[in-house]
């Protein structure tokens, strides 16, 4: 078992800490107050609440960081860079669906260096740190070893509302008859990890913000798998969009994307 850096273990005293407000908010969903952003796109007491514990529990301990968060905007500070999703997956909260996922990162000199994402329904605690290896419950996560696409199973995100753009039923298209199944959870935090976890075999999404991936990122690296543009090219911190899987599939999904 990988002992735990510091960072990470103040990155779960933060998440644990913030998922208490937000477990029992869960309880009581119809109670919840859920105001619209932009159509389709939903933030709640809960997202605000679990935010302010995380900024108070992290600032304590990183007092000059410039903070990237959801629902508060950036805080400047200095180079270090520290990045929160309160609630990934806000939607299927609202909804009483379990896949969701409190996320924290650190981003240092332009690269993803720790991260955390916590699951507190399912109390799943997934964690990477650069060189270290990714792991959920203290376990070691290892991206699958299938090979060919046909016996894949691939997440996505299903763009709604005013989030569409022109090829996304192509590329559905082009993947869905080409895998085994696909999936939609609603947390692409939840997708990155499950990637790295082998559960998902690939996972693509567009017009993602950098809180909803950067510990995702950084898990399916540690984990063994790529991460590029959905087109192959390299993905950076400006990145919206997204193409992560194990090594073997990458090229295979990344031709399937770009027929059009
Ligand atoms: C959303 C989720 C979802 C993705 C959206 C994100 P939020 O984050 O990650 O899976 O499809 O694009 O905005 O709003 O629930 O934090
Ligand atoms: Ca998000
Ligand atoms: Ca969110």
């Amino acid at each position: 078992m990988q002992i735990q850096p510091p960072i990470i273990n103040i990155f779960e005293k933060a998440v644990r800490k913030a998922s208490k407000v937000l477990l029992r908010d869960f309880g009581e969903i119809e109670n919840l107050q859920i105001e619209s952003k932009n159509l389709g796109d939903f933030v709640t007491n809960a997202d605000l609440k679990t935010e302010k514990i995380l900024l108070e529990t992290l600032k304590y301990y990183y007092p000059s960081a410039t903070f990237i968060t959801e629902e508060s905007g950036t805080i400047v500070g200095d180079k270090e860079l520290i990045v929160i999703d309160p609630i990934d997956g806000t939607t299927n909260f609202i909804h009483g669906i379990p896949f969701i996922g409190i996320v924290v990162s650190r981003i240092f000199n332009e690269a993803i260096t720790d991260g955390v994402i916590y699951n507190p329904i399912l109390n799943e605690f997934y964690w990477a740190s650069h060189g270290k290896g990714a792991w959920c419950n203290n376990k070691r996560l290892r991206v699958s070893k299938r090979q060919n696409l046909n016996d894949c199973l691939v997440g996505t995100g299903i763009p709604h509302a005013n989030r569409t753009y022109e090829n996304y039923l192509n590329e559905i298209n082009n993947i869905t008859t080409s895998c085994s199944g696909l999936r939609r959870s609603g947390a692409a935090s939840i997708d990155l990890a499950y990637v790295a976890s082998g559960k998902l075999d690939a996972f693509w999404e567009r017009n993602l913000n950098i809180w909803d991936v950067s510990s995702g990122i950084l898990l399916v690296r540690e984990a063994g798998g790529k991460i590029s543009l959905p087109d192959g090219n390299e993905w950076t911190l400006e990145s919206r969009d997204i193409l992560a899987s194990n090594t073997g599939i990458h090229e295979e999904i990344k031709n399937k994307l770009s027929l059009l």
